[in-house]
């Protein structure tokens, strides 16, 4: 019943014109795949152009960040309602790599995620712990506190135009890649949160994708897992035939 959602996520990689050729070949070879919804995020600097070119596909532009303020003297972002005028319909918010790097904190993944459903865009909510937390069995704690802060101040209306993206950080471009199993276990704390926060109605359908070393070998045994719902590729959707594998495990049996 929940459509499954797979997303590229090309993080600080392409120029304009390698971007247009993947989505030139992801638009060309994506088109008949049916009861997949699929995305693309590129660096802010191809969004636009790589927009234009998705036009007439189903193929959705999103962007990996946004600021939570609209406009103003903020040197250097970019925010959800010019993201959304440069062709984007999601954003990316949270993040491991902004939470880590650039001091992105659940608050602020909060404020960020209110502003990109004011701007009328869905919201791609990360959540995951570290090593260290899973080692310690902090796993489920640090999901429930990203959750909080991430969601803050959504309703169940808002609820309807947000995916959450599980992504542990030790899984995120090393190659080790959570078991289904392990996955899975955290794919239904996250919808057992959801469903004590928005009503099991609304958790049910809202998409809960998994993120960290998907490839085309691991997609399948992932995704049919019940609570996975797609993926957050990273790596591996940098190459369009890797890409569209993926996708393709994606489609409910
Ligand atoms: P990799 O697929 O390269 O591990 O990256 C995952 C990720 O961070 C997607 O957002």
């Amino acid at each position: 019943m929940r459509t499954p959602f797979v997303v590229g996520n090309w993080k600080l990689n392409k120029t304009i014109a390698e971007s247009l050729a993947l989505v030139t070949d992801l638009k060309n070879q994506l088109g008949a795949v049916k009861g997949v919804a699929v995305g693309v995020a590129p660096v802010f600097s191809a969004l636009h152009s790589v927009a234009k070119r998705l036009e007439g596909s189903s193929i959705a532009t999103c962007g990996q960040n946004c600021h939570y303020e609209a406009s103003g003297a903020w040197t250097g972002e970019v925010s959800a309602p010019l993201l959304a005028d440069a062709g984007a319909s999601w954003v990316i918010v949270g993040h491991s790599e902004r939470r880590q790097f650039f001091g992105d904190t659940s608050e602020s993944v909060g404020k960020k995620a209110r502003a990109v459903l004011a701007a009328n865009l869905g919201a791609i909510v990360c959540v995951g712990e570290l090593l260290a937390e899973r080692d310690a069995g902090r796993t489920l704690a640090v999901v429930d506190e990203q959750l909080a802060g991430g969601l803050a101040g959504i309703d169940a209306a808002g609820a309807a135009k947000i995916v959450i993206a599980y992504e542990p950080v030790w899984a995120i471009g090393t190659g080790r890649t959570a078991t289904p199993a392990q996955a899975q276990e955290v794919h239904a704390h996250i919808r057992a949160w959801l469903a004590n926060r928005f009503g099991a109605a609304t958790a049910d359908t809202i998409r809960i994708q998994y993120g960290g070393s998907v490839k085309p070998s691991n997609a399948e045994a992932l995704m049919s897992e019940k609570d996975i719902d797609g993926a957050l590729v990273g790596g591996a959707s940098l190459e369009a035939a890797d890409f569209i594998a993926i996708v393709k495990a994606a489609r409910p049996s």
